[in-house]
């Protein structure tokens, strides 16, 4: 047997362990010339079916892999033929194994005593505390870089990480779905892909959708090729895919992503401006079930009511000479104006606050899920009234004009 070799006796009992029931996880960490490579595997449930996951840590750089038993089997010769100093912890629910490999070649061997611990394989059904605790979420949170490599949420990434967390909260509560059916997701304005990635991975590994299908779309190249590479060290590029392009050039049905036949859900977190809009007319004209949109900053009203270049409403004065309360007002009035044209296109709408004030200030979502009547005289009339009080046509009107005129044609 050479140095640094591990004798077959114990190479049995690591193949054992792991491949037996009862494997809960195991962690080789290799250093050589000051330098880290770390690998941990870990039985995972994706859309129901059992797998294992390994995530290699390479001078901080994280990528992580699914593998089936055949495939974790093949990893686990490597893992254990590994040369060189090492240290490897390996957990299953009798106990566990440790065994380090010093630099001196010598392989100092410990076992804990019999245990009778309960497996932590994360179960595929709803989710009982925050989504993004709701399975194992360590590789994600740190290849999407909410993480640091000790995978604790790092303090400048907490708000993003609770609008996450909470975005999938209402996904968790508002998809109705079976799990057994596929499920396509197209997240507009997706930036870095913190929701995005975090999307496919609630929906297979909480949700237990077998089948999921997330579309990022940004106009910006470079998030884009980030969130690609991103995708691609979580292994799930052939899942999640980026598109970059403006939302403004996609026109319509025929102009869905690329390789999607059908759009379940459409999400957007903060789009700018009127990419929110765009948002939600792209949920209208793909016929999705349900669009989830918090919008961001909006500022086409402001141009047309009150301040140096607007219209004045002079009943109006007091309040629009205020720059603050004039802007807050034009997001309530578009977020109002929104909701009641997703409603009179068929959506059930709500407005929520989906995270604290505190948080952020950008905190309101509109909860959209279609069927109910479309072209209710009530809404119809509510939102003439309202468009007509302060004399402007709200830019998804004229977005989804075509959709919307044999509307309010009928009242006007
Ligand atoms: C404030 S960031 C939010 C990103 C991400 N959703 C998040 O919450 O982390 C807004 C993103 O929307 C993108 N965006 C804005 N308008 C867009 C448009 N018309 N078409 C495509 N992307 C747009 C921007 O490039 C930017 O990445």
């Amino acid at each position: 047997m050479e140095r640094f070799e591990l004798d077959p006796q114990l190479q049995d009992e690591i193949r054992a362990r792991v491949m037996g029931d009862g494997f809960m996880k195991i962690v080789q960490t290799v250093r050589r010339n000051g330098k880290l490579f770390k690998i941990v595997m870990r039985p995972v449930e994706i859309g129901g079916v059992r797998k294992f996951q390994a995530e290699m840590t390479d001078e901080g750089q994280v990528r992580v892999k699914n593998f089936d038993a055949a495939g974790a089997a093949e990893g686990l010769e490597e893992i254990i033929a590994q040369k060189g100093a090492r240290e490897m912890h390996l957990m299953t629910a009798k106990g566990d194994l440790h065994v380090r490999v010093t630099k001196k070649g010598h392989v100092l061997v410990s076992r804990s005593a019999e245990m009778n611990r309960e497996v932590t394989v994360q179960p595929h059904d709803r989710v009982k505390k925050q989504p993004l605790t709701s399975f194992d979420s360590a590789a994600l949170l740190k290849a999407i870089g909410i993480a640091d490599g000790e995978g604790k949420v790092r303090a400048s990434m907490r708000g993003k990480y609770d609008q996450v967390n909470e975005f999938l909260r209402i996904v968790g509560e508002t998809v109705a779905e079976e799990p057994g059916k596929a499920f396509t997701v197209v997240d507009c304005g997706c930036g870095k892909a913190y929701l995005t990635l975090s999307l496919w991975f609630f929906l297979s590994q909480a949700m237990g959708f077998k089948d999921v299908r997330v579309v990022g779309i940004d106009r910006r190249s470079d998030v884009v090729s980030a969130a690609r590479s991103m995708a691609e060290r979580l292994d799930v590029a052939d899942r999640v895919t980026f598109v970059e392009c403006d939302l403004a050039a996609l026109d319509g049905r025929d102009a869905m992503p690329e390789g999607l036949d059908h759009v379940d859900l459409v999400v957007s977190l903060h789009a700018c401006d009127t990419a929110t809009d765009e948002a939600l007319a792209k949920g209208v004209e793909w016929k999705a079930r349900y669009v989830l949109s918090a919008p961001c900053c909006q500022h086409e009203l402001q141009k047309v009511i009150g301040g140096s270049t607007g219209r004045a409403q002079s009943d109006f004065a007091g309040l629009l000479r205020q720059n603050i309360l004039r802007e807050r007002l034009c997001d309530l009035l578009t977020d109002a104006f929104r909701a009641m044209i997703m409603r009179i296109l068929g959506f059930r709408t709500q407005v929520v606050e989906f995270v604290s004030p505190d948080a952020t200030a950008r905190n309101i979502m509109l909860k959209c899920e279609y069927g109910v009547k479309s072209g209710q005289s009530g809404v119809v009339s509510e939102y003439l009234n309202l468009r007509d009080a302060w004399k402007v046509t709200p830019w998804l009107e004229t977005r989804l004009a075509k959709l919307l005129d044999r509307h309010l044609s009928r009242y006007s």
